[in-house]
C-alpha cells in the first residue's frame, strides 16, 4: 500500500529534511531556507517498490564482463579534457556555475558540434525562448546546426518527447532547476522538484544510451537548492568558474566516474562565443608589467598540464588596529599561516600593514606549491624590490620555514623554458636534471634564503 503523502520542510541550501519549519536548518546553519515540501515518491515505472524483493545472482568481480563504451568526442577539445576523453554514452553530467557564466553557450557550441558531426542532440531550455537560443546560435554562427530545440519546462512532456522519434545521442537541459513534476507539490527548483526531475532523466538517459547534460545554477549564497543536492545522481560535475570582469572561463571536473578529477579546460568568452584556449600560460601571465615590486610568476600544475600564472602582492602600512588581509583566486587561511611563517622564520612582520594578494586572470590556484611564489611577491612587495622578470617560483613551504619539494618539477620547468624563462626557485631538495631543464635552478633550503636575497 502506497504511504500517505507526507509534509516536511526541506533545507533549500543543503537538503536536510525537518519534520517542522524551523529559522535555522540544523543540518548547514543557514537561517530561512527552509520549505515545505510533500514527499511523494518520485514519477515513472522506478518509483513503486514492489513489495517483496526478488532474489539477484551474484557475479564472481574477477569474471564480471567490463562494459567496453565509446565515448563520444563532443567536438571541444577542451571538453574532452576535462571529461577525460569525452562523453560516455548513458551518463549524466552536471554542469553547475553563477548566472551569466556561459553555461548555455558553452552547451549550445556542444550541441552544434554533435547535430553538425550527424549526431541527434536535443536541446531544451526552460529558460529562455527558441527566438533567444536562435539569436545565440546566430551570434555563435552555428545557425544552421540542426539541433532540436524546444523550450519546455514540464518534466512528464520532456520525457514523453524524449521517448518519439530516434533515440539522441545528447540531451541536454537548460537548467534543471527550471523543470517541475506535476506529482510533485512544490514550486520548480526547490530539492524534490530538482531530485525528481534529475532521477527520471538519468533513468532515461541509462535506459536509451543518451547522454545527458544538465545546466544547474549556483548562487554565492546558496538560497536556491544548488546542483549540490543532485551531485550523487549524475557520473560526473563540471564546474564553469570564471570572474565576470575577466573573460577566461574555467571548467573543472569535481566528480567524474569515468575519468580524473584533477584536469581543467581553459576557455575564453569572446564575442563570436567560447574560444577554448589550448596554451593557458600566455594568457595568464600575457599582461604582466615586467619589474613590478610585487610581482611573482608560480610555475603550477593544473592536472597533468602546467600552468604559469603571476601572483601579485601589494602590502602596504595599515592605518587600522586590524590590518586588512584580502586574497583573491588563494586560500585566505593559507595567506595567514604564510604571512605566520616570514614573522617567526625570517623575522619580516606584516603586522602594521594590509595585505593584497591577487592571482592574476581570475584563476583560482589550490596547490600547496604555490606557497614559495606567494612568499617572494610578499617579500618582493614590501621591500619595494622587484623580483626578477625572467624567475619563476614553485615549492611548498612548511612551519618550520623549510621548503618541501613539488610534484612534476620537469613539466613546470619546461613550460617555463618555453615562454622564456631563465631562471627557476625551488626547493634544494629532490633530484632535477638542471642540464635538461636548460634553465638556471636556484635551489633554496629555507624561505629564510629568498628573505635574505631581498635584503630584509
Ligand atoms: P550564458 O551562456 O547565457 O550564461 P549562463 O547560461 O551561464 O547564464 O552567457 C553569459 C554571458 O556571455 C552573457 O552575459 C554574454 C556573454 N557572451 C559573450 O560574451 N559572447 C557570446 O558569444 C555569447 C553567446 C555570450
Ligand atoms: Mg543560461
Amino acid at each position: 500500500m502506497a504511504k500517505a503523502a507526507r509534509a516536511q520542510y526541506v533545507c533549500q541550501s543543503c537538503g536536510a529534511v525537518s519534520p517542522r519549519w524551523v529559522g535555522k536548518c540544523a543540518g548547514c546553519g543557514e537561517w530561512n531556507t527552509l520549505v515545505e515540501e510533500v514527499d511523494v515518491a518520485p514519477p515513472g515505472p522506478g518509483g513503486a517498490r514492489p513489495s517483496k524483493g526478488r532474489t539477484v545472482s551474484l557475479q564472481n568481480l574477477a569474471e564480471a564482463p567490463a562494459e567496453r563504451f565509446e565515448r563520444m568526442a563532443t567536438g571541444l577539445a577542451e571538453l574532452d579534457r576535462v571529461t577525460g576523453g569525452g562523453i560516455v554514452p548513458g551518463s549524466a553530467l552536471l554542469i553547475g556555475g553563477e548566472p551569466g557564466i556561459g553555461k548555455s553557450t558553452l552547451l549550445l557550441q556542444v550541441a552544434a558540434a554533435f547535430a553538425l558531426s550527424g549526431r541527434r542532440a536535443v536541446y531544451f531550455t526552460g529558460e529562455e525562448a527558441v527566438s533567444q537560443v536562435r539569436l545565440r546560435a546566430e551570434r555563435l554562427d552555428l545557425a544552421r546546426a540542426p539541433v532540436a530545440l524546444a523550450s519546455e519546462t514540464s518534466l512528464s512532456s520532456i520525457l514523453s518527447t524524449l521517448g518519439e522519434g530516434g533515440a539522441p545521442h545528447l540531451v541536454i537541459i537548460d537548467s534543471i532547476q527550471t523543470l517541475w513534476a506535476e506529482e510533485i507539490e512544490a514550486a520548480a527548483g526547490t530539492v524534490s522538484q530538482v531530485r525528481a526531475a534529475t532521477q527520471a532523466l538519468v533513468r532515461f538517459a541509462k535506459a536509451r544510451g543518451a547522454a545527458l547534460l544538465l545546466v544547474g545554477h549556483v548562487t554565492k549564497d546558496g538560497q536556491i537548492a544548488g546542483p549540490k543536492v543532485i551531485e550523487h545522481m549524475v557520473d560526473t560535475v563540471l564546474y564553469f568558474e570564471g570572474d565576470r570582469g575577466h573573460a577566461f572561463r574555467i571548467l573543472r571536473a569535481n566528480k567524474n566516474r569515468f575519468g580524473a578529477t584533477d584536469e581543467i579546460g581553459v576557455f575564453e568568452m569572446a564575442a563570436g562565443g567560447l574560444r577554448e584556449v589550448a596554451n593557458p600560460s600566455e594568457l595568464f601571465i600575457g599582461e604582466r608589467l615586467a619589474s613590478t615590486p610585487g610581482s611573482a610568476v608560480f610555475a603550477g600544475m593544473e592536472g597533468t598540464r602546467p600552468i604559469l600564472v603571476e601572483l601579485q602582492a601589494l602590502v602596504v602600512p595599515s592605518g587600522l588596529g586590524t590590518p586588512r588581509r584580502a586574497v583573491v583566486g588563494w586560500d585566505s587561511n593559507r595567506l595567514a599561516m604564510l604571512l605566520a611563517v616570514l614573522d617567526a622564520r625570517c623575522g619580516v612582520s606584516f603586522a602594521q600593514h594590509d595585505v593584497y594578494l591577487n592571482v592574476a586572470g581570475g584563476l583560482r590556484i589550490t596547490e600547496p606549491a604555490a606557497d614559495l611564489a606567494a612568499a617572494a611577491a610578499l617579500l618582493s612587495s614590501i621591500s619595494n624590490l622587484a623580483l626578477g622578470s625572467h624567475d619563476v617560483y614553485f615549492g611548498e613551504i612548511s612551519l618550520s620555514g623549510a621548503l618541501r619539494p613539488a610534484g612534476h618539477t620537469m613539466s613546470r620547468l619546461k613550460e617555463a623554458r618555453k615562454l622564456g624563462f631563465k631562471r627557476a626557485v625551488m626547493p634544494a631538495a629532490g633530484d632535477v636534471d638542471e642540464a635538461a631543464s636548460k634553465l638556471e635552478l636556484s635551489r633554496l633550503a629555507h624561505i629564510k634564503g629568498l628573505a635574505d636575497g631581498l635584503g630584509l
